[in-house]
């Protein structure tokens, strides 16, 4: 059985990460998709509202579990069984920092692969930052996230 993990911040889940989930749920048996914890980007949803909003998304996938997790990614795998890490690339710019840490935990890991999915076009422009951004301002999100995601936006950033 192949178990992937797909790990992120997910501050909030988008519809390219969404797009990744569903499309990694077809090429293996299990997906588990792993949300950090303790993150130095100081999230705006606290772990278990991220951790919510993804089920909310993706939870009707029946071989997708989400998981909460801290500390580092490869012990995480480990403690999951998990075959391969997944990871989306949605352009050029992603790649550096994407290698940097494939590399990194194949070292301190080895056996620990990761595979990379390149986004759908239609998502390659699209990061939880801008969406944030966006919504800070009043703008859309519509095309960017799930409506339940959208409305968790707006309740979060009302006064
Ligand atoms: O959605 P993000 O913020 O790009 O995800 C980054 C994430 C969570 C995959 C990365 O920060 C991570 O794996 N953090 C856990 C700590 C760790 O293992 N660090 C070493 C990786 S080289």
């Amino acid at each position: 059985m192949a178990i992937a993990v797909y790990p992120g911040s997910f501050d909030p889940v988008t519809l390219g990460h969404q797009d990744i989930i569903e499309r990694s749920s077809k090429i293996m048996d299990k997906v588990i998709v792993g949300v950090l914890k303790n993150n130095s980007k100081s999230p705006l949803f606290s772990v278990e509202e991220r951790v919510n909003m993804l089920k909310s998304v993706a939870g009707h996938l029946p071989n997708v579990e989400i998981q909460a997790f801290d500390g580092l990614l490869v012990d995480f795998v480990h403690k999951c069984r998990g075959d391969v890490i997944v990871r989306g690339l949605r352009a050029i710019t992603d790649f550096e920092y994407e290698l940097q840490m494939s590399q990194t935990n194949r070292v301190i890991a080895p056996g620990v692969d990761t595979i990379f999915l390149t986004t759908n076009l239609k998502y390659s422009y699209l990061s939880s930052s801008i969406v944030k951004e966006i919504a800070m301002y009043h703008g859309d999100i519509s095309a960017f996230v799930h409506p339940v995601i959208a409305d968790k936006i707006t309740e979060k950033m009302s006064p």
